[in-house]
């Protein structure tokens, strides 16, 4: 199986190869980008079984390389990190026609991408995606960013890498709970605007958590074309097509920084528990069925994600929690703009929600035992 979806931006179009065992294949792709200069490889300790693959494809090619391996977690996208990473780029002599591989999850794509949108003033580089949040989301699109004092994702860039390529069978490493946090970000694209690849989850969604590579090759793309489709229509997040992709992220940051953004609710769990109040909220205001906020619900409960703060175990008032929401960066003159649901597959941004409506609602809902 193997399938290849492109992010249609001109001059920045790229391809997203996505094919089981393509890293142990990946020279086909990167030989020709390396141009017979040393790859830099970025990565963290948790992925290095699979920067072994990589690193022995490449030379079987005859490409050299030289990797780069950080500490895991979130901490990683710091200023810190992302001094020493471009130090140790430059120091390797990476030119701007040169690309850097990032190796990972979310975090290290994240990094790696921001480094190389300011390294030089702009150098190419790969994402070569390792946990299924990152495969479905992160790695397509270009956003790029570190974390600071003041929050999340504050300090970044748009920078498009080259080429994206996602071997789905490097998710067998993966912890289970990696795994169905990023399964929730594959929910989204079909609440956002695909009611039939909400219904293809309900039917299919457990046997991917299992890991049955054909469900796993099926969303992978499916999620990859939907992400690709979107940034292609508004890359900057300016007309309010990607914005979408925000989905129960308001909700969900909301109970994240509740949580201290700790390993209590991990960024997947929230974002399951923030699209099934945001579909709680949409029913309560009369916008959608209850029937489909039940069913949103219901299918993160069978799969093992919070539905809902009790099952996210959030204890905090609705006042406590629209407070995080105030603070999110989507905040714009003023206004919180809410992903609300007219039914499953019809988000749209709505700009007058009431931010005591949400507290309210949340007041309303069921408290963690
Ligand atoms: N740029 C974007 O558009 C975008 C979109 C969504 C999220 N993000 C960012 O992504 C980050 C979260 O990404 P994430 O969930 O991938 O987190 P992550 O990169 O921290 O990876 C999760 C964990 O899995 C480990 N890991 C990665 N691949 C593995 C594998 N194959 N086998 C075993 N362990 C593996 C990592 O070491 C880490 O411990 C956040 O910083 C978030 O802000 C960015
Ligand atoms: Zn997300």
């Amino acid at each position: 199986m193997s399938n290849v979806v492109t992010v249609s931006l001109g001059a920045r179009s790229y391809p997203i190869v996505i094919e089981a065992g393509v890293l142990a294949r990946t020279a086909d792709h990167l030989a020709p980008l390396a141009r017979g200069r040393t790859m830099a490889i970025v990565t963290d300790e948790n992925v290095t079984p699979h920067l072994a693959t990589l690193q022995a494809a490449l030379s079987g090619a005859g490409v050299a390389s030289e990797a780069i391996v950080l500490p895991p977690g979130e901490t990683t996208k710091s200023w810190t990190h992302l001094a020493g990473l471009c130090d140790r780029l430059l120091e390797l002599g990476v030119e701007r026609g040169d690309h850097v591989v990032a190796l990972g999850g979310g975090v290290i794509g994240d990094l790696v991408g921001f480094a190389c949108a300011i390294l030089k003033r702009g150098c190419g580089f790969v994402q070569v995606p390792t946990t299924l949040l990152a495969q479905v989301d992160s790695s397509v699109g270009g956003k790029t960013a570190i974390n600071t004092r003041a929050g999340k994702n504050l300090i970044g860039a748009f920078h498009q890498p080259a080429l994206v390529l996602i071997d789905p069978s490097v998710l067998d490493t993966l912890p289970p709970r990696e795994l169905r946090a990023g399964y929730a970000e594959v929910v989204k694209y079909g609440l956002i605007d695909d009611a039939a690849f909400f219904a293809w989850c309900e039917a299919h969604g457990p046997a991917l958590l299992a890991g049955d590579a054909e469900a796993r090759h099926y969303a992978i793309g499916h999620a990859v074309a939907a992400k690709a489709r979107i940034v292609a229509a508004d890359e900057h997040e300016t007309n309010g097509t990607r914005a979408l992709l925000n989905l129960g992220h308001t909700f969900g940051h909301a109970l994240e920084a509740e949580a201290g953004f700790s390993q209590a609710l991990i960024h997947g769990e929230g974002v399951a528990a923030g699209c099934a109040l945001a579909f709680g909220f949409s029913a309560a205001q009369g916008l959608c069925s209850a029937e489909d906020a039940a069913r949103v619900a219901a299918h993160f409960r069978h799969v093992g994600l919070p539905d809902g703060l009790a099952a996210a175990g959030i204890a905090a008032s609705g006042a406590r929690l629209v407070d995080h929401m105030r603070h999110d960066k989507k905040m714009a003159a003023g206004t919180l703009p809410f992903l609300l649901a007219r039914g499953i597959g019809r988000t749209y941004l709505d700009k007058t929600v009431d931010l005591a409506d949400v507290a309210a609602f949340l007041d309303a809902q069921p408290q963690p035992r």
